[in-house]
Order: C-alpha cells, then sequence, then structure tokens
C-alpha cells in the first residue's frame, strides 16, 4: 500500500488535469482503497481552489431561491438554476399535506418488497392513476427511477435479444444494458443522436445477428441537451422491423404536450408507444419512478425483474405525494404555462446575447462552455449567487462541457433577468459570448 503522500505523485500538477484524467485513471495496486486516496488528494486540491461543486449543501427545501452552503465556506441566498423540480412540488402546501396525512395513515415505510407484503392501497392507487394519465393498460412503480430503466431492461431482454440505444441515452439505461449484455449475451447498440437513418443501420445489423426480439430504447426530451426524440419516426420504424419501442419520459411528463402527457401526447402518439417509462423525482418533486404499458408485460416485469422483485417498495409517504403532484398538474395548466414562458424567455434571451445552448426545445439548457474554463465560470456565477452545475465528462462526453440549466416555473422575472445579467458578465469575461 502507498501512504497518502506518495498518492499526490499520480496528480503531480493538478493544475493541468481535467476530469477526465481522473474519471478514467488507472492506478495499479494491490489495495483496491489505492485509488480513493488518489481522488481524495485531487478532490482536496479542487476543494482548496474552488474548482468543487459537488454536492453543494441546500439548508432548506429545494426551491427556486435556496441558502445553499458552499465548498469555500459561504452560505449564499442563491437563484436555483440547478434543480430538477420543475414546478416546485417538492416545496407545494398541498403536497407536503398529503405526505404528512400519508405518514399518519400508512407509517413511514412500505415494509416489504410489493410481490410479499409491501404492496399498500396507496400504491395500487398510484399505479391506476399512472396507467390512465398514460393511456396504458397498467403501471408498475419503483423507489427510483434509475431502478425503473435497469429493471425494465433486465426484465424484458434475453441472450437472443437486441436493445438498440440512442448514443444519448440517459445514464440508466446504459448500465441497465451494460447488465443484461454481462448477465445474458444480450446485443446492445447504440444509434446517432436522434439519427432515424443510423437507427435503420443497426435495426438493420441486430437483425442479421440476433433471433430473438429488439427493442428501441430512448429518453423523450434528453437530459443532458434537452431535444426531444423523434419519436413518431422511431416507432414507424420500429414497427417495419418488429421491434418494440421504450421512452424515457423522466424529463417530458408533465411538460410536454397539451395536458403534459409527456412525448407521446407532444406528437399525437398517445397509447401507441409500447412501453413509457418515468420518474417522480422531476416533474412530481419526489422520488420514484415507474413503467407503463401493456397489462401482460407489466405482470410479467413484477416477477422477471430484478430490481421489483429484489427491493422494497417505495414508500407510501412517497407514492402519497405523487399522487397528489399529479392531481394539481392535471387540474391546473398554470403551472405549466409558468414554466413554459420561463424557458421561452430564457431560450430568446441566451441566444440573443450569443450563447450556443445546442437547439434546446424544452426547460433544460445546455449552455456550451470551454471545458477548461467550465469550473471558473461556475464559481464566479456561484459568488454572484447562481447555483448552476457544470456537467462535465464523464455525464456527457470530452470536449462537451456545458452549463446544464433547468427552469422551475416558479422563478419570476427579476429573478431570471438577474440571471441572465450574471451569465453575460461572467460569458463575456471568459470569452464565451
Ligand atoms: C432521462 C432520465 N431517466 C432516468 C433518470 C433516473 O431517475 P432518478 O434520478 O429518479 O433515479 C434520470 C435522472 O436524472 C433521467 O434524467
Amino acid at each position: 500500500m502507498l501512504n497518502r503522500l506518495e498518492h499526490n505523485s499520480y496528480f503531480e500538477d493538478f493544475s493541468n488535469k481535467s476530469s477526465a484524467d481522473y474519471y478514467d485513471l488507472e492506478i495499479p495496486s494491490k489495495d483496491l482503497f489505492d485509488k480513493t486516496y488518489a481522488f481524495s488528494a485531487w478532490k482536496q486540491y479542487l476543494v482548496s481552489t474552488d474548482n468543487y461543486f459537488l454536492r453543494r449543501t441546500i439548508l432548506g427545501p429545494s426551491s427556486h431561491r435556496c441558502l445553499v452552503k458552499c465548498h469555500d465556506g459561504k452560505i449564499r441566498n442563491m437563484i436555483m438554476l440547478g434543480g430538477n423540480s420543475y414546478f416546485e412540488m417538492n416545496n407545494h402546501p398541498e403536497v407536503k399535506k398529503a405526505a404528512v396525512e400519508a405518514v399518519s395513515k400508512y407509517g413511514t415505510g412500505s415494509g416489504s418488497a410489493p410481490l410479499l407484503a409491501g404492496t399498500l392501497e396507496v400504491h395500487r392507487e398510484l399505479e391506476r392513476k399512472l396507467a390512465e394519465f398514460k393511456s396504458c393498460e397498467a403501471a408498475m412503480i419503483f423507489p427510483s427511477g434509475f431502478q425503473t430503466n435497469y429493471t425494465l431492461i433486465n426484465g424484458l431482454l434475453r441472450s437472443q435479444d437486441a436493445v438498440i440505444n440512442d448514443i444519448l441515452n440517459h445514464a440508466s439505461i446504459i448500465e441497465g444494458c451494460k447488465g443484461v449484455q454481462a448477465k445474458f449475451g444480450t446485443y446492445v447498440d447504440f444509434y446517432a443522436h436522434n439519427n432515424v437513418k443510423s437507427l435503420r443501420r443497426k435495426l438493420e445489423i441486430a437483425k442479421n445477428k440476433c433471433t430473438g426480439g429488439q427493442l428501441v430504447i430512448c429518453d423523450g426530451v434528453f437530459s443532458m441537451d434537452g431535444d426531444i426524440a423523434p419519436l413518431p419516426e422511431i416507432c414507424a420504424l420500429a414497427r417495419e422491423y418488429g421491434a418494440k419501442v421504450a421512452v424515457d419520459e423522466a424529463h417530458a411528463t408533465g411538460i410536454l404536450g397539451a395536458t403534459g402527457r409527456g412525448t407521446c401526447e407532444h406528437f399525437s402518439m398517445e397509447g401507441q408507444v409500447d412501453l413509457v417509462v418515468g420518474t417522480f423525482s422531476k416533474t412530481f418533486g419526489v422520488v420514484g419512478g415507474f413503467i407503463a404499458g401493456k397489462q401482460e408485460v407489466i405482470d410479467y416485469l413484477r416477477v422477471y425483474g430484478p430490481g421489483y422483485m429484489f427491493s422494497t417498495a417505495m414508500s407510501p409517504v412517497d407514492a402519497a405525494a405523487v399522487l397528489k403532484s399529479l392531481d394539481l398538474l392535471e387540474q391546473d395548466s398554470t403551472y405549466r404555462r409558468q414554466l413554459w414562458e420561463n424557458t421561452y424567455y430564457l431560450h430568446k434571451e441566451l441566444l440573443g446575447l450569443g450563447f450556443d445552448i445546442n437547439g434546446t426545445e424544452t426547460p433544460i439548457i445546455p449552455v456550451k462552455i470551454p471545458n477548461d474554463k467550465a469550473w471558473a465560470i461556475t464559481y464566479d456565477l456561484q459568488k454572484r449567487n447562481i447555483f448552476v452545475n457544470p456537467v462535465l465528462y464523464p455525464a456527457v462526453s470530452k470536449n462537451r462541457a456545458r452549463l446544464r440549466i433547468s427552469l422551475m416555473s416558479t422563478l419570476t422575472r427579476e429573478e431570471l433577468d438577474q440571471s441572465l445579467y450574471a451569465l453575460e458578465s461572467v460569458g463575456k469575461k471568459f470569452g464565451v459570448i
């Protein structure tokens, strides 16, 4: 084992290293923990030079304005441009009330896996409402969105099957694919982002290689880029090849479509996509995920999906909170209208200032910045009380760094203008615009 000082030798000149250097670093050692000591030295360097932004501590609810304890020791009253709770349902009085009532009625946890003693009345009610909301026959729910994608893929695909991904799919889908590939030898491939010609090529290759079924899977709204999948073309092509389609609606549910039912509603394709996946962590301001589809497929996944059978059911408190959020969003379109007003305003103003926002179509706004200035830009914005996350490798590919802005319906025009003023000043200072 190396002593702690020796670990610094892996990063002799910290200032020349990027996130990719430390993420891809292989440290030859027989001691499993040696790499953690080397990372720790790198992290300490980043903190001491104001280049570290992971796990800043939010004091109180994650709201459009929050008190944040930053790594430089200061507590700041910041404008939040980095959360995913699009409608601030996490802090809505009626959602909180529903959660408190659920604690009184059901207690805190569900006590068991759903197939055994963990299915409570409130879970069944949520599944029923979600199936209806997504125009599907049935739905099943999970304690996390990550677990949802993992379970769908590992429950449905076997050795002769193929799964074809958009290259920019969320990490939970990619990890699910790696798992099923390792376990069953399932064929896994990727098509160029939102590129239907590339998808056709990949479906053709899979048809020749595999004797089983095919699944095409994509985000509805892409989590790092904010653009929308061309679902009608994808579904038409999949039909030609006898493939099924799954769409991950994490960032589309509640947001896209005239009544917020997601990408399928946006394209007038409700009930026409084989599998619809979603999360409760964003629009609904809670945590968890769901799969909606045909009754037989859901019944099968409950038994063959590893993350359903072998994991405790989501908390009844979370389920009750999601039900209330869903109710509010269905009853009142004001939430969605405000979010889109904020979205169109910021798109227009950022483009006017000369920022590259990569053709986003939604409240997820990737502001392109140079890789080597990403942390300095983020710190400058932090000092101006703007909370925004820099996104670097491995969350996006190397040299595609960005500030990932995600908007809330509750942000006021003054807060947006204050953010724009800060972004303009910092953009000019660092030569981005
Ligand atoms: C597209 C997409 N799918 C799935 C997930 C995972 O959801 P969760 O964070 O609720 O586990 C995320 C979360 O960031 C996501 O953006």
